[in-house]
């Protein structure tokens, strides 16, 4: 059976729903680079393995890096899953896992990549807001999209409202993409994402409707 890791460093909504989400795959382990990630008793009370490799504890970006490499390769997963991992990850690191780490994003990217999503796409006015599933790449937040789900921005909306919008769909989707690369149905063809076997769905979104 194929194994998944999913990293952590706070809440960790987004790690319930992958593990409630009953993937074809086995969760290995919750790695936390925070020891205070409030997902880590959640994973921990469902008996998921649970590790912390502190980055407080590593005097450089470089040998965090390689204490949560070595942490992860103990398991020797078939997908790492980045779940709201608020540190950012070095070449080496990215290689190593190349093809096989994904990250949620809170924007349908490339629109606003980094942090503060939800309050750029208010700022900028946009209609349609959302999130990305997508590989990781050593560029931030701009490697092969696997799939977005859009959300309206309705009127008198806060950073909030929205934030919170966007996160159920993050559950749903990020879900349905870690559910595909372990179904092997994820292939990246000139730095693109086809997924084998989709629907040829082509119905349009549009907002606000009248
Ligand atoms: C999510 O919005 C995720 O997209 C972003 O950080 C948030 C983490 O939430 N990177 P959670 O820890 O999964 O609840």
């Amino acid at each position: 059976m194929k194994s998944y890791v999913i990293l952590i460093s706070g809440r960790g909504s987004n790690m319930q729903a992958l593990i409630a989400a009953q993937l074809p795959g086995r969760c290995a382990a919750v790695i936390s680079n925070r020891p205070d990630a409030a997902g880590l008793a959640w994973a921990a009370a469902r008996g998921v393995p649970t590790a912390v490799v502190d980055h407080k504890a590593f005097a450089s970006r470089a040998a965090f890096d390689a204490a949560l490499a070595a942490e992860i390769e103990r398991h020797a997963p078939d997908l790492v899953l980045l779940a709201g991992f608020m540190r950012v990850l070095g070449q080496d690191f990215v290689k190593r896992f190349d093809g096989r780490m994904l990250n949620i994003h809170p924007s349908l990217l490339p629109s606003f990549p980094g942090l503060h999503t939800h309050a750029a796409a208010l700022a900028a006015g946009v209609k349609i807001h959302g999130c990305t599933v997508h590989f990781v790449t050593p560029s931030l937040d701009c490697g092969p999209i696997v799939v977005q789900a859009a959300v309206p921005v309705l009127p008198g909306d806060s950073e909030a409202a929205l934030a919170a919008r966007v996160l159920a769909q993050e559950h749903v989707v990020y879900a349905q993409a870690a559910r595909w690369f372990l179904e092997g149905r994820i292939a990246v063809i000139d730095g693109h994402v086809q997924l084998a076997g989709a629907a040829n769905a082509d119905g349009a979104l549009r907002v606000p409707l009248d």
